[in-house]
């Protein structure tokens, strides 16, 4: 997947420097403010859960990765609106989508839950949260970038 290609050669280049395990070039941006301000959000959860992991601590894992969790779900449902109110036809394709990801998000909490006691539980929650968020929650959402045009909420 081009995208995932495209993060992966992102993610690299910055850890050197800031150790940021994710950061959002311009392509992933929808020109909406709302939502942007989401995804930025989620960015953030995401690096500082990771940024935790990677110097071993685990304590309040399981809270920031619930967080993390609950605001994805909120966020959904804000985009989801958002649609349905400019009159998006896929609006329905688009929450099924975000539907779909639920058993993603609960096998993310299963490792979130084990993080403390296990190493490869650690390593798969930091690879597991960067492609979701990445793959499935902002890659996905380019397909109505176009429709929305730079709307502004
Ligand atoms: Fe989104
Ligand atoms: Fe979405």
């Amino acid at each position: 997947m081009v995208a995932k290609e495209i993060f992966l050669n992102q993610t690299t280049a910055n850890r050197g420097a800031d150790k940021k395990m994710v950061e959002l070039s311009e392509n992933f941006t929808l020109e909406c403010d709302e939502l942007d301000k989401d995804h930025e959000r989620l960015v953030e959860m995401v690096n500082e859960i990771t940024a935790k992991l990677e110097e071993g601590i685990t304590e309040n894992c399981e809270d920031t990765v619930r967080a993390f969790i609950n605001f994805t779900k909120g966020h959904f449902n804000r985009e989801e609106q958002f649609l349905i109110k400019l009159g998006y036809p896929d609006v329905s394709k688009h929450r099924k989508h975000h539907h779909e990801l639920y058993e993603k998000m609960d096998h993310i909490m299963e490792f979130a839950r084990s993080a403390s006691a296990n190493e490869l539980a650690r390593k798969s929650l930091k690879k597991e949260l960067v492609f979701f968020l990445m793959d499935d929650v902002i890659t996905t959402d380019l397909d109505f970038k176009s429709f929305i045009g730079g709307e502004k909420t």
